[in-house]
């Protein structure tokens, strides 16, 4: 199904029309394709880049570099709610398609084959957007809508009736580029460690050479979990925790247990652990648990990306900036940490993502590239930015970037490009 709007097609002309403009680098030289942001031969980008313009020029303009080689594009375009921000966010849902759709084009033409997109977005535009994206990059390629909690205004509370509810979510859509493309499992941090629990050893699979006497018991069907020598050895194990623990098998209790192998995993030691259950059948240990595997709810990640940047920039500067951890989850889920793999976002507003990757990078000594586009949208007049001395939106970005590197200590280069009008355009 496809949805129509008036301006439908002059938007797809618009993603294959030539760039308005040339981008050049800090000193207003022209970056050529390629040159600056690849060197001579290099098969990884050298550099973060930061632009500064309009992102459907830059798209343009990066495609001859970046075209099939994007590993993870998160973008967090203005979601036409009608409130007044330091940026703007109204426009009818017709311009609203017809802005999204051609960067949607040219997006997915960035995009790695083993690559995925994930747009934030919420309540006003999810549905159209779900399904300009299912037309752009094939139903097939849809993977998620997740949903993220965010900040409830109490508001409400003052009236005795309300139209609707306050929200308390939105979301993020996930599309792979490729319909075939599979991402690893993502575990994510549980609120509170699950405690250690006791699995049966036996089951039903029928492996006659995994069935020998353990605890005396030979199975006469089935199998035991593990072969024998590792059964011997956690069994081994189990009485070596016991006489080190001093209490008998009857004593001991479970957080005893936890305690005892968190210790020797600390060590660096991860030991197996079998006994005979309270039944008389052979068990093994599961572990506690910190992660658990994701789901689409990522109701866990709370909205304080306002602290987070009102830390490093103070109050006030810019409205809804996303929490970190969200980006960082999503590049712990789809991208590589030594691959040099390129995370693009062209809606950057402070440069949320650029902090994602940096710290990502920090944390697990990563060497991802991060790409970011942002126009020199003005800040409104008296705002708290303005009066800090930041003009446009790009400027918070960029004291964004520069803020997080000291604090991290990281020295990783930035190349600081802008999109200009080409001589000779705009002329007659
Ligand atoms: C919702 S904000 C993104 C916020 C960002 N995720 C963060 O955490 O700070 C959208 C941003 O996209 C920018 N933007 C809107 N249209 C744009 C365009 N055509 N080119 C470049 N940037 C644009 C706006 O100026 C705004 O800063």
């Amino acid at each position: 199904m496809l949805l129509h709007w008036p301006g439908k097609e002059e938007a797809l002309q618009l993603a294959h029309s030539p760039a308005r403009g040339v981008l050049v680098d800090e000193r207003g030289a022209p970056v050529l394709a390629g040159a600056g942001l690849s060197g001579p031969g290099a098969a990884r980008f050298p550099a973060h880049v930061f632009v500064e313009g309009d992102n459907l020029d830059a798209l343009k303009l990066l495609k001859p570099v970046l075209s099939g080689r994007v590993r993870m594009i998160y973008i967090d375009p203005p979601y036409n709610t009608g409130q007044g921000f330091v940026y703007a966010d109204r426009q009818s849902d017709a311009e609203w398609l017809s802005m999204m759709y051609p960067r949607l084009v040219l997006a997915r033409e960035l995009l790695h084959g083993e690559g995925a997109i994930f747009v934030s977005i919420d309540d006003h535009e999810v549905h159209y957007l779900r399904v300009i994206m299912d037309e752009i990059f094939g139903r097939e390629c849809f993977r998620n809508c997740i949903v993220v909690g965010r900040g409830i205004k109490s508001v409400q509370a003052q009236f005795a009736s309300v139209a609707a509810l306050a929200n308390g979510h939105e979301y993020v859509l996930v599309y792979a580029r490729d319909a075939g493309a599979r991402f690893p499992n993502l575990r994510v941090p549980r609120e509170t460690r699950r405690p250690g629990t006791w699995n049966n050893h036996w089951r039903g699979t029928d492996r006659p050479t995994m069935r020998y006497p353990l605890f005396g018991i030979t199975p006469e069907r089935g199998q035991w979990r593990w072969s024998r020598e590792r059964s011997l050895a956690a069994a081994a194990n189990y009485e070596r925790m016991l006489q080190e623990l001093g209490v008998g098998p009857e004593q001991v209790t479970q957080e005893q247990i936890d305690a005892w192998y968190l210790k020797e995993r600390r060590r660096g030691r991860r030991v197996d652990l079998l006994r005979l259950s309270s039944q008389g059948k052979p068990e093994h240990y599961v572990p506690p648990a910190d992660t658990r595997l994701a789901s689409t709810l990522w109701t866990d990640l709370t909205a304080k990306g306002s602290r987070e940047l009102a830390r490093l920039l103070g109050p006030g500067i810019f409205d809804n900036p996303k929490p970190v951890a969200l980006i960082r989850r999503m590049l712990q889920w789809v991208t590589r940490p030594d691959a040099g793999d390129i995370v693009l976002d062209f809606f950057a507003g402070s440069c949320t993502t650029a902090q994602a990757v940096l710290e990502q990078n920090a944390a697990d000594g990563g060497n991802r590239r991060c790409i970011v586009v942002q126009r020199a949208e003005p800040t409104p007049p008296g705002s708290p930015a303005r009066r800090e001395g930041y003009d446009t939106i790009a400027a918070i970005g960029r004291a964004r970037i520069r803020r997080v590197q000291e604090r991290l200590g990281s020295r990783e280069p930035w190349r600081m490009y802008r999109v200009v009008e080409a001589a000779g355009e705009g002329e007659g």
